[in-house]
């Protein structure tokens, strides 16, 4: 299930990744990018990278209602943002995928935090927004696995531990900067990129961040 939800978050990204020189273009006032629209987009991402849709007939009901709880919140927060994508005659509207995907996962939680948490997170030093600081457990998932020169690329770590007092299924998969991702989070470090953020001077593979799953029993 963790797995599902980081999947869904994924496609949710690579759909606002892909639509964002529509989002940034000043001139057009309805982009077509309704929350349905885009689910859709998301569906399709998604099939494209696992093979299959999110929703099989093999899920448990709770499985279930978290991956619709998950795409409906991707549905809901484009919808509230219609002012601000169809903005007319603002080039950069800040709308870009990893707000989309905090947004989404926000409103995951004002439903589903008592049974799971989707969070992207990165290294203590790279955070932006403070909301994405990493907890006791991820820090030292971060620093003492995936920042270890033999740690595989790309590989996640799972552990059965607790959160808050509860015991939970943890799972962190660690996610790198591709060349897209440095013209914000690249060099010269210290400059200040589009959004208004200092680039953290990143190279090409370096770990970024990592999607940091909760389960709870
Ligand atoms: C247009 C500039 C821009 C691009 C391109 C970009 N990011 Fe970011 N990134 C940001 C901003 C701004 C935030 C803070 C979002 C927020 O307020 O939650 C952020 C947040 C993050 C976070 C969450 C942790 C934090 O610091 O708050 C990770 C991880 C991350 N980016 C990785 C990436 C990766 C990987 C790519 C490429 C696939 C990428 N970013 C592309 C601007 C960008």
């Amino acid at each position: 299930m963790g797995n599902r939800l980081a999947a869904v978050l994924r496609a949710g990204r690579s759909v606002i990744s892909n639509s964002q020189d529509l989002i940034n273009d000043p001139s057009t006032q309805d982009k077509g990018l309704s929350g349905q629209a885009v689910q859709e987009q998301v569906l399709q991402a998604y099939l494209e990278a696992n093979g299959e849709p999110p929703l099989t007939a093999d899920l448990s009901d709770k499985e279930r209602r978290m991956t619709e709880t998950q795409l409906a919140a991707m549905v809901e927060v484009i919808d509230e943002n219609q002012t601000i994508i169809n903005a007319e005659g603002i080039e950069f509207k800040g709308f870009i995928p990893a707000i989309f995907a905090r947004l989404v996962n926000e409103k995951f939680a004002e439903e589903m935090s008592s049974e799971a948490r989707v969070k992207v997170t990165a290294p203590k030093d790279l955070v932006r927004n403070r909301m994405a600081r990493p907890d006791g457990w991820e820090n030292q998932v971060i620093e003492e696995k995936f920042r270890k020169g033999d740690w595989p690329i790309g590989e996640a770590f799972y552990e059965q531990t607790t959160v808050d007092g509860k015991p939970a299924f943890r799972m962190l998969i660690p996610e790198y900067y591709s060349d897209s991702c440095l013209a914000c989070h690249g060099s010269p470090a210290g400059d200040t990129d589009v959004t208004g953020f200092p680039k953290e001077g990143g190279s090409l593979g370096d770990l970024a961040g990592a999607i940091s799953i909760t389960l709870f029993e």
